[in-house]
């Protein structure tokens, strides 16, 4: 269908009618036709032209202003495309550098990951390290406080051996020469001499009652421990015994070593032992022995003080005496190499 250019037509029609006014008019003025007639179709022809000229002006302006919206359509059109299109781009490229920056963090990690690892590992160790230290110092102190409390208490006539590492500690010997004290013992036996051998021998010569064996399965050792209880002038009161180990027909049908049975037939009474020996190293469980054979040749009331029970075996040997002697009543005492005190008193109910 042809289109109407009605612009055109809009413009041709408005002239016709300003042309027919001014020809009405010009009637009008030569008289020949009348003034109101004229007038009126003056007017109307005049109105006609307005009415013309402004329809195609609304035209125009209608075409102008598709003309603007489309032009911004088609340029807003574009701008989106060449948005999108940098868009599209400026994601691929993030996406690259995120897939870069993966690979360089992994890289970092991989490389950073065993010198973290072998630091922390490190830091552990120190920490444990700070721990340690922090016990020993306690340690040290609370040896020390032992020590000062067993000079004190016994004021040694000679040089005191060396304590701790192979000897006896201060802790344990201070229970023991407390326990002399207060409750007076007859008969001490201790399993493996040294200063313990002094230590005890002070406690009963200071309480005035009981004597002390002390079985030493070495004989350079049982000499020297002798010679320092004679340094001492505790000859009265502390006899060494050389008992060199031998087989002991114990449970398990295993071979046990122990102190030679001969060397404590003849004790009777015995209320207080410090087993301290045999040393670790002439067998698994090597104390184990002492309780079973000693405790025929023991009072009513007696105590067993285990030494070393930082060590699994002498754990183990304490185990094996609760639960075959029921009778004993269990202490485990902080110590700085562990003891466990078993006490069996008539009277006493086991826990
Ligand atoms: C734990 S020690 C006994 C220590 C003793 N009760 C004391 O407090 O000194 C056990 C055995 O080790 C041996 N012994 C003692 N002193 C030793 C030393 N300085 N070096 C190696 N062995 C020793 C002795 O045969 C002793 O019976």
């Amino acid at each position: 269908m042809a289109t109407v250019p009605v612009r055109k037509v809009a413009l041709v029609v408005g002239a016709a009618a300003a042309a027919a006014s001014l020809v009405t008019l010009g009637v009008v003025l030569a008289g020949e036709i009348a003034v109101s007639q004229g007038l009126l179709l003056v007017v109307a022809f005049g109105l006609t032209a307005a009415v013309a000229v402004l329809g195609a002006l609304v035209v125009q302006l209608k075409r102008s202003v598709s003309a603007v919206a489309a032009r911004h359509t088609r340029q807003l059109s574009e701008l989106h495309q060449t948005l999108r299109g940098t868009l599209a781009v400026n994601a691929e490229t993030a996406r690259a550098q995120g897939r870069a920056l993966d690979a360089a963090v992994d890289q970092i990690a991989a490389r950073l990951e065993p010198p973290i690892t072998a630091t922390g590992k490190r830091l552990d160790e120190v920490g444990a390290d700070v721990a340690a230290g922090r016990w020993d110092t306690a340690q040290t102190y609370w040896q020390i406080e032992a020590l000062l409390d067993l000079r004190t208490m016994l004021q040694p006539r000679a040089l005191m051996p060396p304590l701790r590492d192979w000897a006896a500690s201060p802790d344990v010997l201070r229970w023991l020469a407390e326990y002399v004290l207060s409750r007076r013992p007859e008969l001490i036996v201790e399993c493996g001499s040294g200063a313990s051998s002094l230590v005890l021998g002070y406690a009963a010569q200071k309480a005035g009652r009981g004597r002390v064996v002390a079985l030493e399965h070495d004989a350079a050792f049982a000499e020297v421990s002798a010679r320092r209880v004679a340094d001492h002038g505790l000859q009265d009161v502390v006899e060494v015994r050389h008992a060199p180990l031998a087989p002991w027909a114990g449970p398990d049908e295993r071979d046990w070593n122990w102190y030679d049975l001969d060397s404590v037939k003849d004790l009777d009474g015995i209320g207080l032992v410090f087993v301290d020996g045999p040393p670790a190293g002439t067998g698994p469980l090597a104390r184990y022995p002492a309780l079973p054979v000693l405790l025929p040749h023991c009072a009513d009331e007696v105590t067993f003080v285990l030494d070393d029970t930082i060590r699994p075996d002498e754990v183990e040997v304490s185990g094996r005496w609760l639960q075959e002697r029921p009778e004993f009543v269990r202490q485990q005492l902080r110590a700085d190499k562990g003891m466990h005190v078993l006490t069996r008193r008539p009277g006493d109910t086991p826990a």
